[in-house]
């Protein structure tokens, strides 16, 4: 929150949930009560799915900086961590359901827009369980 409400920080866009940011107490009966949280700019998610961070998409190698287009189009058409067939399935919020509709030009176009982002050293930490939290 900055001066005018919130704000962007312009030296970590693109780079995730910060990793040396230390996650807050989780409140466990709202999300059993069917309720979702985020954490204070909204790059940590809480919900019936355990907890999620953002991924870190500017151009660094902790990024999307050593990915091929066909990666990021399997993350975004079919919602694999790091576009790797075979691997996870991206947590909610990442909304690739409604990504994946997107045209191959346009996925492409984002693709190469985020390789052209200063690149943010950031290892975004693995989700969490239900039962971490
Ligand atoms: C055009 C917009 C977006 C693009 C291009 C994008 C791209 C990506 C990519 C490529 C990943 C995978 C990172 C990895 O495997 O290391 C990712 C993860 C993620 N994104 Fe997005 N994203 C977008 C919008 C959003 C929005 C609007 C949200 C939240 C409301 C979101 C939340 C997340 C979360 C929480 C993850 C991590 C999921 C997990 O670890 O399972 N993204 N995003």
């Amino acid at each position: 929150m900055g001066a005018h409400g919130p704000e962007i920080i312009p030296e970590l866009r693109f780079s995730g949930y910060p990793a040396d940011r230390p996650v807050g107490k989780v409140d466990t009966n709202s999300i059993k009560n069917g309720w979702s949280m985020f954490g204070p700019d909204f790059t940590n998610t809480a919900g019936m799915w355990g907890m999620s961070f953002a991924g870190n998409i500017s151009s660094d190698e902790t990024g999307i900086g050593n990915w091929t287009e066909e990666q990021f189009m399997t993350a975004l058409r079919k919602g694999k961590y790091k576009g790797l067939e075979g691997s996870r399935d991206l947590l909610p919020p990442m909304p690739w359901i409604v990504y994946k509709n997107m045209s191959d030009d346009d996925i492409r176009s984002i693709f190469a827009y985020l390789k052209t982002t200063k690149p943010v050293r950031n290892i975004v930490p693995a989700p969490k369980l239900p039962s971490e939290l």
